[in-house]
């Protein structure tokens, strides 16, 4: 597919589809009131007529009749519904493609100018505008097939897709396709990741997959260490969680170098769990199918790095991966034992069901060798935070104020929210073993902040953020799948900050 910025009206549009938007009170946008004019008022009467009333969600495709008073250069016209003017903001906009993409897609035709991101929608400018419609076109094209050849569409025949724009916008709406491009891109490769079954996701897959984006790509460099790599850096943390298994662990590193070597680089972590059974501390048998989920921080990642390839930004990124399984058997960890970190730190494990701080603790220690300005990590570390903020924000903690107020505002404006939850020294004190310098477990309470205490004893004194995803990485029910998230909030921060 190819996203193209379009200058001119509509009824110079020479394209199978033209796009155009209808409000509910019938008034016509300018874009559409010019194809109306030339079609000698049919949008208008079909307005009037009520064949399309104009309420978000409504899509009516007519094709223009021929005759030689009519100067219209398009095959057909989809007509989209985009409710009451006044109200039309970011969450209207974002519906209205969505819908205007898959009635287009049904249609079957080569390729669409789409007029909807030329109306202004509250709180959202050209280039973003451009930058959701990509986004919501790739998110919308892309079905889940590798195991489910019967869920195969036949290949769909779009080419390209016009995004309109005033001559003065122009530059703005190309960057919009550029990143929106880069970002469904990137979520793709996450979904699919996410979406494998555990049989083929191994960790082995996740290097597969690291190697494959990285292919080609001079800047970008992919090594991975095997469990005896691990032994000999003593991640006793990471090691005692595959304990159990047959598959064997790896921890990826990921390298984008886009600018200077004296940059220091952003460092991602991504917890790569790759199906979390719980191990001893056994999971109850109800849903344990999602915890195939459980490496949706590494597929972020790797979404992340396969955003870079294509937007090559002037940043340097190092991406950590620890990967593997979370089983039991008679070479499991067991609870009560007590393992030695990376970093020198003891840890009683107290349930192996806590196994993702016990990775990310290791994989945290790792990334520090990078000597990093910076780490996020995302992990879908805790059934408590989608108690507490259920799947519209992800968790977000952090020991930098300007680190985590900077995430913030990067989810909102990318559509990929996020909420702040505290870390003071009182959750910590609920981090004490008897036998360790720290049980892997806190009590009942306040879940989400003691996983996010133990990581940030794996900090050091670095700024540092955990993004709890938990809730918002995949979905469940009927839509049950992998949604790419958090990889817009995290391109949003990282194009922003250079
Ligand atoms: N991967 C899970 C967290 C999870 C559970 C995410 C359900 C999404 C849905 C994690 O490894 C885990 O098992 N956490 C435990 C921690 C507890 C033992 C302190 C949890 O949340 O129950
Ligand atoms: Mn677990
Ligand atoms: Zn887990």
């Amino acid at each position: 597919m190819r996203f193209e910025a379009k200058t001119g009206h509509a009824a110079e549009q020479k394209t199978a589809c033209l796009i155009l938007p209808v409000y509910s009170s019938g008034t016509l946008p300018a874009s559409t009131k010019n194809a109306n004019a030339a079609t000698g008022g049919l949008i208008a009467n079909l307005l009037e007529e009520g064949d399309i009333e104009g309420k978000i969600g409504d899509a009516l495709l007519v094709k223009p009749p021929r005759n030689g008073n009519l100067n219209l250069r398009c095959g057909r016209i989809l007509l989209i519904g985009c409710g009451d003017r006044k109200n039309f903001g970011r969450k209207q906009y974002r519906k209205a493609v969505h819908v205007a993409f898959g009635a287009l897609r049904k249609t079957r035709l080569k390729d669409a100018v789409c007029f909807l991101n030329g109306e202004a929608a509250r709180g959202t400018d050209a280039y973003r505008r451009a930058r959701i419609a990509v986004e919501v076109w790739h998110h919308g094209v892309y079905r889940y097939t590798t195991t489910k050849p019967s869920g195969k569409t036949p290949a769909i025949a779009q080419t390209t897709l016009g995004l309109t724009a005033k001559p003065a916008q122009a530059r703005q709406i190309r960057l919009g396709i550029r990143h929106g491009d880069a970002t469904g891109q990137g979520m793709t490769v996450s979904r699919e990741l996410g979406n494998l079954p555990a049989n083929l996701c191994t960790p082995g897959h996740l290097v597969t997959e690291a190697r494959r984006i990285a292919r080609g790509h001079a800047r970008l460099r992919v090594e991975v260490l095997t469990e005896t790599d691990m032994k000999k850096h003593g991640m006793g943390a990471l090691l005692s969680v595959t304990a159990g298994t047959v598959e064997p662990a790896r921890l990826i590193v990921l390298r984008y170098d886009g600018a200077a070597k004296s940059r220091k680089p952003v460092a991602l972590v991504g917890k790569g769990v790759t199906f979390d059974s719980g191990g001893i501390s056994l999971k109850p048998g109800a849903a344990m199918d999602e915890m195939k989920f459980d490496m949706c921080g590494a597929a972020t990642v790797l979404g992340v790095f396969k955003a870079m390839t294509l937007l090559q930004p002037r940043l340097n990124l190092v991406g950590v991966i620890p990967a593997c399984e979370n089983l039991p058997s008679g070479k499991a960890t067991k609870p009560g034992d007590v393992v030695t970190a990376m970093s020198g730190k003891t840890i009683e494990i107290l349930n192996t069901d806590a196994e993702g701080r016990l990775i990310l603790a290791d994989a945290l220690t790792y990334a520090q060798k990078f000597k990093p300005e910076l780490i996020i990590d995302m992990a879908t570390l805790t059934g408590a935070c989608l108690v507490a903020l259920g799947r519209h924000r992800s968790g977000l903690l952090s020991n930098s104020d300007k680190l985590a107020n900077a995430l913030i505002r990067a989810g909102d404006a990318a559509d990929d929210p996020a909420w702040r939850l505290p870390l003071d020294e009182e959750y910590k004190a609920l981090l004490k073993s008897n036998f360790a310098d720290l049980p892997n477990i806190g009590g009942r309470d306040a879940g989400t902040i003691t996983a996010g205490a133990f990581l940030s004893e794996f900090v050091g004194e670095h700024d540092w953020a955990h993004l709890d995803i938990a809730g918002t990485a995949w979905l469940t029910g009927d839509r049950k799948g992998s949604t790419g998230r958090p990889i817009p909030l995290l391109i949003e921060y990282l194009l922003n900050r250079h």
